[in-house]
């Protein structure tokens, strides 16, 4: 049975669930979702349904709507209840994207809709960087000779490796200063980084450089703000920036845990010509589990068509991405000695914490603490910049090694992943 109603939406019997939703043709469920949309926007405006209309701009309907951050605060709680999954800022924003924030309850309806029920690619890829866009630029090399930061280590990981998860295990070594992402390597220069990063769509990108001045500055946030904005106002240098954290973190190294870093080759390269002797982590984890957790968390609405690696259907991206990321990291790592690489696999990391953190300390040199096996203890309440599930987390969670063999990303992996994956000693079928 279905009726029109004064919104101008074909009313049809409602359906309770997300696998409801799911079995419904995509016209009927964006309905179905505008409608739940429309009674949660009345009952936290306090107005009556009928007043609203699915197309009118969110700004029109409250004055405190005109900022997108205030509908994102009113609505993401309702939202989430609704999806039955977490609706994350980035979604909402969409800022690599190009395509502003979500405007009004239509587009919110359909946005929901489409990520209920993303398809498998239809074919698998044959090149990674085939129909991808790169827009980030490559930094000069330094010129022979420039006088270089002394040692600090890199941890490199494609996305959804566990990262996170190994930087706050590394962090409470009082050997180490591990803070959140830097996001430094990539560039010459702090001006430039800042016009890109908020040209392209990745603010965020600069968040942890200002945390990680906070938790070394005692004086607090602000000032780490300011001192951040003054960095990129004086155009310093980015071998400036972290000879800078290097001064702050007295005798520790520095460990830098950026996704970034492995974006392209070159910014590797730049490792070795910002660093005497760099080491370099090289955090690695079974195609499938990173794919489907970066699926899952819908990355594709955090990064878009900027880094070489594109596909519209989410599962390809995640796919490329992974098999990029780690093809850069093995290529960058085989012209580096031995002594200055350790190979360690996020399964390992989870499953025998110990013996795994023993070999990581041994290969940077410090002394095995205890402290590294407990991540969660005294750990920051508030975000930090990487993964945003660390904190559902309690402590370091074995099961996750293989809790993506419940749930497999529904595409065929392509020949250039499943080398990747081989090289890296996984199994992929
Ligand atoms: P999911 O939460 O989607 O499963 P990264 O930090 O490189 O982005 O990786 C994030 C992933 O690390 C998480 O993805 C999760 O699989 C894993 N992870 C995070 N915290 C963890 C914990 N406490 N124990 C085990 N694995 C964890």
């Amino acid at each position: 049975m279905s009726n029109q109603t004064a919104s101008g939406l074909v009313q049809t019997e409602r359906c309770t669930t997300v696998e409801e939703l799911l079995s419904l043709p995509d016209d009927v469920r964006v309905a179905q979702l505008s409608h739940r949309l429309l009674s949660i926007v009345a009952e936290v405006l306090g107005v009556v349904e009928q007043e609203i209309l699915p197309d009118t701009p969110f700004s029109q309907l409250h004055a405190a709507w005109a900022d997108p951050g205030q509908v994102y605060a009113s609505l993401s709680g309702p939202i989430q209840e609704l999806i039955a999954r977490p609706f994350h800022s980035y979604e909402f924003w969409r800022l690599p994207h190009r395509a502003g924030p979500i405007r009004s309850i239509r587009q919110l309806a359909e946005h929901l809709s489409r990520e209920m029920a993303i398809p498998a690619p239809e074919s698998t890829y044959t090149d990674p960087y085939q129909g991808g866009t790169w827009s980030w630029g490559l930094p000069a090399p330094r010129p022979n000779g420039a006088s270089k930061n002394r040692p600090a280590a890199f941890v490199l990981a494609g996305p959804r490796s566990g990262s996170t998860l190994l930087r706050v295990m590394l962090a409470r070594h009082p050997g180490l200063s591990c803070g959140p992402e830097l996001h430094l390597l990539p560039f010459e220069r702090m001006a430039r980084r800042h016009r890109l990063l908020t040209r392209l769509g990745y603010p965020w990108m600069e968040w942890g450089l200002e945390q990680t001045l906070a938790a070394l500055a005692p004086q607090g946030a602000e000032q780490a703000k300011q001192r951040a904005a003054q960095l990129v106002q004086g155009d310093v240098s980015i071998e400036e920036v972290y000879r800078l954290l290097q001064g702050q973190i007295g005798d520790r190294l520095l460990v830098d845990k950026s996704p970034s870093s492995t974006f392209h080759p070159a910014y590797l390269t730049r490792a070795e010509d910002l660093f005497e002797e760099p080491k370099y982590l090289y955090l690695t984890r079974h195609p499938c589990a990173s794919i489907e957790s970066f699926v899952r968390m819908r990355f594709h609405w955090l990064l878009g068509d900027h880094f070489g690696v594109w596909n519209p259907n989410p599962w390809l991206f995640a796919e490329k991405c992974w098999a990029a990321n780690n093809r850069h990291a093995i290529d960058f790592l085989g012209s580096i000695p031995p002594q200055r690489q350790q190979w360690v696999q996020y399964e390992d990391l989870v499953t025998d914490p110990r013996a795994t953190m023993q070999r990581v300390c041994g290969f940077l040199s410090i002394p095995f603490d205890d402290a590294v096996l407990h991540p969660y203890q005294g750990i920051s309440a508030t975000f930090e910049l990487g993964d945003p599930n660390l904190l559902a987390h309690a402590g370091i969670d074995p099961a996750l090694a293989t809790a993506w063999e419940k749930n497999p990303p529904p595409q065929r992996l392509s020949p250039f992943t499943k080398d990747v994956a081989v090289e890296l000693g996984y199994t992929v079928d």
